[in-house]
């Protein structure tokens, strides 16, 4: 399937404006595509309980995962502490990585994007080599 980049990193930065961040100031938006063609978004919340809070990544994915979506193709994602743009490359952390195994396998593609025509593609393979898996 080919994946619309640009359409994907414009929900990112889109959903990015809804990130819920005055603990860390830092804002971050994804955007999850599935097999099925459809874009769940997702955006971090945070919580006066630290650790309470909640990433990007894995609220978009609960989106689709609620919705009964089981397959995907890839995710971008956006972030940085400048709530307009973002400055730098924001990459999954490893909670998020170790979460997305569970449901894509290793050539998921992971989008981090400065804006929609600056960004780097990686594959889950890449960015979590041997990741936790109870069947090894
Ligand atoms: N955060 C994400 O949303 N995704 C990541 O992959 C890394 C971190 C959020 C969590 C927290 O709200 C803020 O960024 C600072 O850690």
């Amino acid at each position: 399937m080919e994946i619309d980049v640009n359409k994907l990193i414009g929900s990112a930065l889109e959903t990015r404006k809804n990130a819920y961040a005055p603990y860390s100031n830092f804002y971050v938006g994804a955007a999850l595509l599935t097999v099925s063609g459809k874009i769940y978004t997702g955006s971090n919340v945070e919580n006066a309980s630290y650790p309470s809070g909640i990433c990007a990544e894995r609220s978009a994915f609960s989106a689709a995962l609620s919705a009964g979506e089981r397959n995907f193709i890839a995710i971008a994602l956006t972030g940085g502490k400048n709530s307009r743009k973002a400055e730098k490359f924001c990459y999954p952390c490893g909670m998020c990585r170790q979460f997305m195994s569970e449901f894509c396998k290793s050539d998921f593609k992971i989008i981090s994007a400065k804006s929609e025509n600056k960004y780097e593609i990686y594959t889950l393979g890449e960015l979590l080599p041997k990741g936790f898996d109870l069947d090894v």
